[in-house]
């Protein structure tokens, strides 16, 4: 048997070869469409003066939240910074996370038991597949927003049943039918999860995400909002009734077994969804660079139908989407150019993040790169 350094040695040079490796870089001066600070909240002068503000008023505060949340990192900030979530999103409660991807896991870990199912949309994201892995429940996929596949198989689902969606797919950007998912779970009893994590701040009144756009906070089981993307912070929150707080208190292990989020990162929270609430204008004028963006794309190009910021353009071949990825880089544009196996073979896609702060002539530039490129 190779050894494992061996062994990684062969598995890193097959990646090179078939143009799917990874790397981390730093920081460049490219013209940003490619991070998911969809508002711009993370980089707001403002933000920073309103944090700064808070930061001062809580001169007691710790720097570190020294535990976790049920031994000593709990604080009333944080139940109250809970409260305020639940109140502006129409939740009964919630419950913090450290991140998006503990939230899930921590979710689909703890509530799906052995004898119930699990229904995912096949794109769902990676923290979902995980998090349901580690269930003891069934566990089915359904094609990408199709209900005649969802519906196939709630037909044969046993036990409790829990479809989990995600209200703006993270590669294609688009949105589920939710008025007729929610009409097929009343029909079989399901339970709806759904992850707002790119509708956060993006989509509704205030940003307030899909499912409050459409007035049916009483028909999900479950929402989780992350406040990495357009909330321009860290951390994420479980939206739900008392009795799914306190359950998943109890048995989330993502939740019980690690430090809690520090005072200043939940400040940083709390004065993005003061700031929210402060400045109604911001989800409009996203929608107008979004769609500048489109009117300036030549209408043969095979762009991904999507009304949000996540505008994905299919060139397949891993080698082929990393060639117009480093032409734009070269142009001066950072912007996700996706290989297999991150998404389906075939699929690969650049994938392009609008953001608030893009200026026109950015973005009539990047339209035009592309343009000429493909
Ligand atoms: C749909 C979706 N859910 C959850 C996550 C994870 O959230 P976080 O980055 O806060 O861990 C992401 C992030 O990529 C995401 O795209």
């Amino acid at each position: 048997m190779p050894s494992i350094e061996k062994y990684l040695d062969d598995r890193i040079g097959h990646l090179k070869e078939t143009h799917a490796f990874r790397q981390l870089k730093t920081e460049d001066n490219l013209i940003d469409f490619s991070s998911n600070d969809y508002l711009g909240l993370s980089r707001s002068t403002e933000l920073k003066h309103l944090l700064a503000t808070e930061l001062d008023n809580h001169p007691h505060s710790l720097i570190g939240s020294t535990g976790s949340r049920l031994i000593s990192g709990n604080t009333a900030y944080a139940e109250a910074l809970e409260d305020r979530l639940a109140q502006f999103h129409k939740a009964e409660a919630g419950l913090l996370y450290n991140s998006g991807y503990d939230a899930n896991l921590g979710f689909f870990s703890s509530i799906p038991q052995k004898g119930d199912t699990i229904i995912l949309d096949e794109k769902i994201h990676a923290c979902i597949i995980d998090g349901s892995r580690l269930s003891y429940a069934n566990r089915f996929k359904f094609r990408h927003n199709d209900l005649d596949s969802l519906e196939k198989k709630l037909k044969v689902a046993k036990g409790r049943i829990f479809i989990g969606i995600e209200s703006v797919y993270s590669m294609d950007g688009d949105s589920p039918d939710l008025l007729g998912i929610v009409t097929l779970a009343e029909k079989y009893n399901a339970n709806i999860i759904i992850d707002e994590a790119h509708s956060a701040g993006v989509l509704g009144e205030n940003g307030k995400g899909l499912v409050s756009s459409l007035g049916l906070e009483d028909k999900i089981f479950a929402r989780i909002h992350t406040f990495g993307k357009a909330i321009g912070s860290h951390g994420a929150v479980i939206l739900g009734s008392k009795n799914l707080r306190d359950y998943l208190i109890n048995t989330s292990r993502s939740f019980i077994f690690t430090t809690a989020a520090p005072f200043h990162t939940l400040a940083s929270i709390k004065v993005a969804y003061d700031y929210l609430n402060q400045h109604p204008e911001l989800q409009k004028h996203l929608i107008h660079k979004i769609d500048l963006f489109k009117y300036r794309l030549r209408k043969d190009i095979n762009l991904i139908r999507s009304n949000t910021s996540i505008q994905s353009i299919v060139i397949t071949g891993n080698e082929e989407v990393m060639r117009a990825g480093a032409y734009l880089k070269n142009k001066g544009f950072s912007l996700g150019a996706v290989r297999s196996p991150a998404v389906a073979e075939g699929a690969e896609r650049l994938r392009v993040c609008l953001h608030l702060y893009n200026s026109v002539e950015e973005i009539n530039e990047l339209a035009k790169e592309i343009n000429q490129y493909l």
